[in-house]
């Protein structure tokens, strides 16, 4: 167990001006109030007041991200405090960056022999008819930059295509088709070296959107996720590769699908996953007897040790 002293003076980054803001701000209240408890010498800091010029002027030993989406969870943050020589919990630069491009996220993952649907990007001008003709119907169409499921949609018909990716383009510049993967979906964290238990995500609606997410009383969370122990183990190991492969570190969570006949399917990595006490890497940590207060503190503590990736 390490000490509260060993981590001097820490900021929890947490707000910021990314579309999952309000997420965050009850991540980063979560993390506080934790590392409080635990009697660090913390201190809370929203990047959209006074940004990095006041962070800088905190003058902390080192940082815990809790923003999630652009500005802190897709490398520019950790840019900024890679060259500021401020420690800072969470994937580097690289990984952070590449975490938050689902497409290229899924080059890496295919270049390497992971498994991950098929997907094609589209533009204004797209051919649909051979999009549909490619990946079949349903397709799932999204922003290639990762947020809380905002502008995802499931497509039944060609003629839907079209407007998802109107609607997808609202919300980026780069848009998405994806084969869709029907079965079950899991999610699977990762603290340090640790694979922690896979949860299974059952929404009613099929589609683990914003609302099931954030708002809906019937999304259910299985813990243990019901596999059998070996489809568990290889769900697990998939999961620490695919981080792995993008150069994850520190912590962080891969969603998967497994299709009708038990295969997985990569979806996405989360570099910065949630972190109120009900989020799933804290769930997935207390399924293991580790309380929110020392998941915090373990992940506090892989800013002390060197970075790899
Ligand atoms: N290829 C797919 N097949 C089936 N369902 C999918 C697929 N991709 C995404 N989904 C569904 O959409 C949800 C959100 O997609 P995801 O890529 O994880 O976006 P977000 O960054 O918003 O979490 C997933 O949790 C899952 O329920
Ligand atoms: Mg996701």
């Amino acid at each position: 167990m390490m000490r509260a002293s060993e981590f001097g003076r820490v900021a929890v980054l947490y707000g910021g001006n990314s579309a999952e803001r309000e997420v965050s701000l009850k991540s980063g209240a979560a993390v506080l109030a934790a590392l409080e408890r635990s009697g660090v010498d913390v201190i809370g800091y929203d990047p959209a007041d006074g940004g990095l010029a006041g962070l800088e002027a905190l003058a902390p030993d080192r940082v815990f991200i809790a923003l999630h989406g652009r500005g802190g969870e897709d490398g520019t943050l950790q840019g900024a405090l890679e060259l500021l020589g401020i420690p800072y919990t969470g994937s580097g630069v690289l990984a952070s960056a590449l975490g938050m491009d689902k497409q290229r996220t899924k080059l890496v993952w295919q270049a390497m022999g992971l498994p991950t649907p098929e997907s094609l990007m589209l533009e204004a001008d797209s051919d649909w008819e051979d999009i549909v003709a490619r990946l079949d119907l349903p397709l799932i169409v999204k922003p290639v930059h990762e947020g809380s499921t905002l502008g995802i949609s499931i497509v039944d018909s060609r003629e839907a295509l079209q407007s998802a990716y109107c609607e997808a383009a609202r919300f980026d510049a780069r848009v998405m088709a994806e084969r869709f993967i029907r079965g079950e979906e899991y999610t699977v964290s990762l603290l340090g070296a640790r694979v922690l238990p896979a949860i299974r995500v059952e929404v009613p609606s099929g589609f683990y959107d914003y609302e099931a997410k954030y708002n809906a009383d019937d999304t259910r969370y299985h813990l243990p996720c019901g596999l059998e122990a070996a489809q568990e183990a290889e769900l697990g190991e998939l999961c620490r590769q695919a981080f792995e492969a993008i150069g994850g570190e520190g912590w962080g969570r891969v969603d998967v699908m497994r299709d009708v006949e038990g295969r997985f399917w990569l979806i996405e990595a989360n570099t910065s996953p949630g972190m109120t006490d009900h989020s799933l890497v804290p769930q997935a940590a207390a399924h293991t007897g580790m309380g929110f207060d020392e998941l915090v503190l373990q992940i506090l503590a892989t800013t002390l040790e060197p970075r790899r990736a």
